[in-house]
């Protein structure tokens, strides 16, 4: 069967059709995912029955696996899980205990894990429960939040260095033995350059992480909240961006050097159960 690639028609990504990927994939196959990736940023395949075995052999197609980020919630880390790069994202609760992290709350614009030197260059989701309605998944192409910045914002942020804070997950949470930042220049974490080059497709992108706790190096805190503060307002605008309703057995692959992915918040009672993989990165320049 042909590999056939289905642009969303937004800013950003496709389906990819006509692929069972539990099953070994051919060198060509791989090819063309790679190449569909790095045109569209976040590929989607539907109807996938995957075991975290098999997660883990197709995501591994995109290159190393990196360990699952550690998170106050995710009571199912690595150390109890035979595969640590399996990283469980759920609402449920069982023997009163989180199954996974995250909850049920919104989980705002962030770049996976942006906190560590070399953070991982791809993200791959796939759902195993989810609710009736909520928690889409939307993302933004952050190569045209570039080419699009008003002429002074970009000016703004030539040749400056962001800090990307790690006490917190995406939904605002404290990670285990984090504590509250109190001032955002001395904020843990690590210090990226606001704009960098997708070391395949050569494109510039805009590399922000998150908002909560970010800071510009070297800027006046005031200064660093008004430009982060525009700039954020300005990558959320609907036209860069593409929200994705799931269904039960979908996988998704972004990338996390030209993209930024927020959650909507969904009803706790129902269950939402994801399991993730994050692909080994470089250090942003
Ligand atoms: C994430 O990887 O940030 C979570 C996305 C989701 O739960 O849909």
């Amino acid at each position: 069967m042909t590999i056939e690639i289905l642009p969303t028609g937004a800013a950003l990504g496709a389906e990819v059709r006509g692929l069972d990927i539990s099953k070994p994939l051919s060198e060509a196959d791989v090819a063309a995912l790679k190449e569909a990736w790095a045109d569209h940023i976040v590929l989607l395949f539907r109807g996938q029955k995957l075991t975290d075995d098999d997660l883990i052999r197709f995501s591994r197609h995109f290159g190393e696996l990196d360990i699952a980020p550690a998170s106050a919630t995710d009571y199912a880390g690595a150390q109890e899980k035979s595969r640590p790069e399996i990283w469980i994202i759920s609402n449920v609760v069982e023997n009163g205990r989180p199954i996974g992290a995250l909850g049920d709350k919104e989980a705002e614009w962030h770049t996976d894990m942006s906190y560590v030197d070399e953070p991982p260059m791809a993200s791959v989701l796939h759902s195993l429960e989810i609710p009736d309605h909520g928690g889409d998944t939307s993302f933004a192409n952050m190569y045209k939040a570039y080419e699009a910045l008003p002429a002074d914002l970009k000016q703004a942020i030539e040749g400056r260095f962001a800090n990307h804070d790690s006490s917190t997950t995406s939904v605002g949470e404290l990670r285990a033995g984090a504590g509250a930042v109190l001032d955002v220049r001395t904020a843990p974490g690590a210090k990226h350059p606001m704009v960098r080059t997708h070391p395949v497709t050569g494109g510039k992108a805009l590399y922000l992480g998150r908002r909560l706790n970010a800071y510009v190096e070297g800027m006046k805190l005031e200064e660093s909240e008004r430009l982060l503060d525009a700039l954020w307002a300005h990558c959320a605008k609907p036209e860069f961006s593409w929200t994705h309703q799931w269904r039960v057995g979908d996988l998704l692959i972004w990338d996390n050097r030209c993209a930024i992915h927020r959650r909507d918040a969904f009803d706790g009672k129902q269950r939402r159960v994801m399991h993730r993989t994050q692909i080994k990165g470089d250090s942003p320049r």
